[in-house]
């Protein structure tokens, strides 16, 4: 057995006790887990104190690092002053309100409400059920299925499980749920045709998109979700005019636009929102990770008008809008999110993105001269995916069995550099907080990563 897997180890005790998410169990249990001991800035320690260099922000969310006294000072302060209450049955307080009130303002919601739930998953959910109250009260009841796309990451809960276009969420669970459909991916590198130009690629998604209703039929689809740039799926930028073109047959369909900012909202791409960096025009939007930089379990759904009045117009008899999480609104939660916001402003987040994803861009894209296997940099601010190929010219991927993009984490998490591969996309999504230098050590770090994988690949 690996020494550090011995039982009264924290390793050999986590291996017996603890089931991790997207974890091959039998891996695990010979292999163990990394131990995160302390993080510093956009650095964690291991328990054995080696750095690493995180950056994914975790899992795209820890924007201002690892250990932001001003978060913590947010957290402990509203921890000594209201360490609980729920929103249920008309309870509020103040940072609630205030939180709700920012979140109206900064994504351009005015006059809408916005919702506090605790994760991601359940702020496409309520989504979801927001999105069949409306069609109901407008004497639409049978519009109930929800369309969203091939390679989209929405979640873990049945539903957003079910909005998920990745087969490793569905195969364990017969998932997706009926009512789930899902469309065409827009990824120009992989899915446009050879003699296509970008509009006539969007053109070709929003006719599959429109055949797909009618096959569907367009009295029993709700509503549509997607990300702004799809993450998970490997950091997919749609071309230019792709959400003009699919929003035109949404509305001919009365089909609402759900936006899952989860990963791209509060600054990550460049812009407040990503629905400015790829020009949505959302009717509700999901909030989470960035919000509260992870630091506390808290999203939030901010919904345009009209959806609330449906709300509203439903419970006119005297019922109660029949939903609700235990820590809802958490007052600690909204605290800390507050202050997320408040660093974001000072710090000029958007700004700040959109020089250092400049210079993150600049380094991949001078790697990509330096390394036949980058077949495509892409992305926005910083939410970056390097796509490594077997043949440049031809795109053609690597065999699964090389697990080509498994092997560059490996390589990098060995250098001290954390990231994440989609597939045989590396993903690069650091915390908005880093510096020029930081950023120019991650760049040097994945050259390195990435001539090791050629000898890892190419032996000869
Ligand atoms: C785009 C997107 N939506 C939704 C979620 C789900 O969020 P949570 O894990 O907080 O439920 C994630 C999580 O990674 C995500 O990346």
């Amino acid at each position: 057995m690996n020494q550090h897997l011995k039982s009264n180890s924290i390793a050999g005790r986590d291996v017996a006790a603890h089931l991790h998410s997207q974890t091959n169990p039998t891996r695990f249990e010979e292999t163990g887990p990394l131990i995160i001991a302390r993080g510093e800035g956009i650095r964690i320690f291991d328990d054995a104190g080696k750095p690493y260099i995180d950056a994914m922000a975790g899992l795209w969310c820890a924007s201002l690092g690892f250990n932001n006294e001003r978060l913590a000072a947010a957290a402990t302060k509203q921890y000594a002053e209201l360490g609980f209450y729920h929103t249920f049955f008309n309870r509020t307080h103040a940072p609630a309100v205030d939180l709700a009130e920012k979140l109206l303002e900064l994504t351009g919601m005015a006059g809408g409400k916005a919702y506090f739930a605790t994760s991601g998953s359940e702020a496409n959910e309520t989504m979801v059920k927001l999105a069949w109250i409306y069609h109901t009260v407008r004497g639409k009841p049978t519009k109930r299925k929800v369309i969203a796309r091939d390679r989209a990451f929405h979640g873990s809960t049945i539903a957003a499980a079910s909005m998920c276009g990745l087969t490793f969420m569905h195969r364990e669970f017969g998932l997706p749920i009926a009512g789930f459909v899902h469309t065409l991916c827009p990824d120009p590198y992989r899915n446009m045709l050879p003699d296509e130009s970008e509009e006539q690629f969007s053109q070709r998604l929003a006719d599959e998109l429109e055949k797909l209703i009618l096959r569907e039929g367009p009295d029993t689809i709700a509503a549509f979700i997607a990300e702004p740039i799809n993450a998970g799926g490997g950091i997919v930028v749609p071309p230019k005019d792709y959400f003009a073109r699919i929003q035109a047959v949404l509305e001919k369909y009365d089909i609402l636009c759900l936006d899952d900012e989860i990963v791209c909202g509060f600054a990550r791409t460049g812009n407040w929102f990503g629905k400015e960096t790829v020009g949505m025009q959302p009717d509700m939007m999901s909030l989470a990770k960035g919000l509260s930089s992870a630091y506390f379990p808290i999203s939030a759904v901010v919904m345009a008008p009209k959806i609330y009045e449906t709300v509203k117009q439903f419970n006119e008899r005297g019922g109660s809008f029949g939903h609700g999480f235990t820590n809802s609104g958490h007052p600690v939660g909204v605290a800390v999110a507050l202050e997320a916001i408040k660093i974001y402003e000072d710090m000029d987040a958007v700004e700040h993105v959109r020089k250092l994803g400049a210079r993150l861009r600049g380094h991949f894209d001078d790697i990509s001269g330096r390394f036949p296997i980058v077949g495509q940099v892409r992305g926005a601010g910083l939410m970056l995916g390097i796509e490594i190929v077997a043949d440049r010219e031809t795109r053609a991927p690597f065999a699964p069995a090389l697990q080509a993009g498994p092997a560059f984490d490996q390589i990098a998490y060995e250098n001290g550099l954390i990231c994440r591969c989609m597939g045989d996309t590396l993903g690069f999504s650091p915390p908005l907080i880093v510096t020029e230098s930081d950023v120019d050590e991650i760049a040097g770090l994945c050259e390195k990563s990435l001539r090791g994988l050629m000898i890892h690949l190419l032996p000869n």
